[in-house]
């Protein structure tokens, strides 16, 4: 593999001010310092092949770790947007069979084949915005064939494009094609033990009208003797006591939580390695007169995650940076800091991948370049923030040439 030195980065992030090199070896930082500096301490390796890129008008921040995201589907929403626009809401869409339900149908007519070039292309417009790891989940298959189809879907993904994938096993809903006992027989005795192979990770929605809190127990209880990590959708429209059974059920984070009680804010501020991951696009594109609690959650600034939770649903975005900019339209979020951690080094913690979202030396060479002055411009010009340039595992990937202005 050709080492990589990014030159003259005019800002880094978690540097301090002015202008820093970057020398990757083996897809590994090696040295983060002035150029003089890393010629004197690296010289001989910058003599083997090398790749340098200059990048004296770019600032450079961690890959983004994208950790909650339904990313693999067929089909598009737009009707339901515009209903909900109206006066709809999200769950009675979804109560009316339409909603989710609407790409399952979507997903089970469309072939393995298209499938994969849909994921693919999705992958590559995250790539573009700079994620260089990112979490899909499964759930929009719903029965047993649909659902190992996206899970395959998903590792092939992974094999084939330089973003990693991290695949979750979602129970996302009651098909309507099946009984609600039948189903949950189903899930538990043949897709979990089943889907161990594709999926480390498991979700479930947990909402009023969708999953209750014994069914949600029942299953979370299985996938976790069967090994799976768990994550949980909950408190999205309503409180429905999922934070508790996330802590009983030693899950690894809690996601939506637009209604959040004081008392459930300290239990999860309490509850050591769980994670809370708010989502500002699926608020706004569900109309949602909640707002995510992470006022509630200050304290914990390690461990709040934010995500772009790109579906056909309730979020049709895909850029990071846009969803930092949300985080402040909606949240009032005015620490840059915070928004850059809860979109690199907090996910990659939360997925147990430490070996990422920090730019230090020993850690895997994954990095954005954005032709702007400095990571606070990243949420304030959020929603035209494509990268420059993007560093997967030491391999740079030429997004976007800055134009002069
Ligand atoms: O996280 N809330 C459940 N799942 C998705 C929406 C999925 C969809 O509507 O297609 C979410 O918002």
């Amino acid at each position: 593999m050709k080492h990589l030195l990014l030159k003259n980065i005019s800002d880094v992030y978690g540097q301090p001010k002015g202008a820093h090199s970057i020398f990757i070896r083996d897809g590994v930082i090696q040295a983060i310092a002035p150029f003089a500096e890393i010629e004197r301490t690296c010289g001989p390796a910058l003599k083997e092949p090398c790749g340098v890129l200059d990048c004296s008008r770019l600032t450079a921040v961690p890959g983004f770790v994208d950790g909650h995201t339904h990313l693999l589907f067929a089909g598009s929403r737009e009707d339901e947007f515009y209903l909900r626009a109206s006066g709809e809401d999200y769950l009675s869409v979804l109560n009316k069979g339409g909603g989710l339900h609407q790409t399952v149908n979507a997903v089970r007519r469309a072939s393995g084949e298209e499938l994969l070039r849909n994921g693919l292309a999705w992958l590559d417009l995250a790539f573009g915005f700079g994620t260089t790891t990112i979490e899909i989940k499964s759930g929009y298959g719903l029965d047993l064939e649909t659902e190992r189809k996206m899970l395959k879907i998903l590792k092939r993904m992974d094999e084939t494009h330089p973003v990693d994938v991290v695949p979750t096993f979602l129970v996302h809903a009651v098909p309507k094609d099946m009984g609600r006992r039948k189903y949950l027989d189903l899930v538990e005795n043949a897709m979990i033990p089943e889907f161990r192979e594709y999926a480390s990770w498991f979700d479930l929605f947990l909402e009023k009208d969708v999953f209750d809190l014994p069914e949600a127990e029942r299953l979370l209880r299985k996938a976790k003797d069967a090994g799976y990590k768990i994550g949980l959708h909950t408190n999205q429209v309503f409180d429905i006591k999922g934070v508790s059974l996330a802590v009983d059920m030693g899950a690894r984070h809690v996601d939506h939580l637009e209604v959040l009680s004081p008392g459930d804010a300290a239990l999860i501020m309490g509850t050591a390695g769980l994670y809370a991951v708010f989502l500002p696009s699926a608020e706004i594109h569900a109309f949602s007169e909640k707002t995510g609690r992470i006022d509630l959650l200050m304290e914990m600034p390690d461990r709040l995650v934010l995500s772009t939770n790109f579906n056909p649903g309730t979020s049709p975005v895909l850029s990071p940076a846009a969803v930092m900019a949300m985080a402040v339209w909606r949240y009032r979020l005015h620490d840059p800091r915070l928004m850059v951690e809860a979109f690199t080094r907090n996910p990659a913690d939360m997925l147990f991948l430490h070996d990422r979202g920090r730019i230090e030396t020993g850690a895997r060479a994954d990095l954005v370049l954005f032709a702007l002055d400095h990571a606070a411009q990243i949420p304030y010009y959020g929603t035209i923030c494509p990268a420059a340039c993007v560093v997967k595992n030491g391999a740079c990937y030429q997004i976007g040439k800055p134009h002069e202005i």
